[in-house]
């Protein structure tokens, strides 16, 4: 495979002036399901006037089957060995933002590549579990939503919650708490926080 899915840059949805340091090249987005990495993620990417890369697509795209297949099929473990062969691919696109999938920051792999590589931040869309559960129950009621099989036991799904959520918070240089925030609302606060990144 040559090329990735990568989003096109979309066009700037602001007009004023972003003073985004110009070495920033990657914006990552961490968190668990449904803190909303895509959604926020094409809206930073149009706000910033960059492209816009989902791994979990990525990820669909190297096995060339969906993630519930792979699930299936090839097992979690397999999952894992393809989501850092996508990220690393990922991390060498510039002007990108990149939706994680919510289980990628467990792999230590993962965040040693996210850590080392140049003119990256990342970025926690952090929300309480219940929160969580609820926003990926009402996306689920969606017919075109990809199904989430770590998602299909809430208590394991509980644990993980658990488990993950410091390791979101280390990885992070910034922790935005989407509770209550609109998309609206989300992108630009994502935007104020970049602009003191050094
Ligand atoms: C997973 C999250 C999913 C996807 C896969 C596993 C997880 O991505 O990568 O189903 O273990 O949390 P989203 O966080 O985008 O739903």
């Amino acid at each position: 495979m040559n090329t990735l899915t990568v989003e096109a840059a979309a066009a700037p949805e602001t007009t004023l002036p972003l003073s985004i340091p110009p070495t920033l090249s990657r914006v990552v987005l961490t968190g668990f399901m449904g803190a909303g990495k895509s959604t926020v993620g094409r809206g930073l990417a149009a706000a910033l006037g960059w492209k816009f890369l989902d791994l979990d697509d990525l990820i669909e795209e190297l096995a060339g089957i969906s993630i519930p297949e792979i699930f299936a099929t090839l097992g979690e473990l397999h999952l894992r060995r393809l989501e850092s062969r996508a990220l690393a691919r990922a991390l060498r696109l510039p002007h990108t933002v990149i939706a994680l999938g919510g289980g990628a920051p467990e792999t230590l792999t993962n965040r040693l590549l996210i850590e080392q590589t140049p003119n990256t931040v990342a970025i926690f869309l952090d929300a309480p579990f219940p929160t969580l559960f609820d926003r990926c129950m009402l996306q689920a009621l969606n017919p075109s939503a990809t199904a989430r099989p770590n998602l299909a036991d809430p208590v394991l799904a509980e644990a993980r919650f658990r488990l993950r959520h410091p390791i979101y918070r280390r990885l992070a240089r910034h922790t935005v708490d989407t509770t209550t925030l609109s998309l609206a609302s989300t992108v630009p606060a994502i935007v104020a926080l970049l602009q003191t990144s050094k």
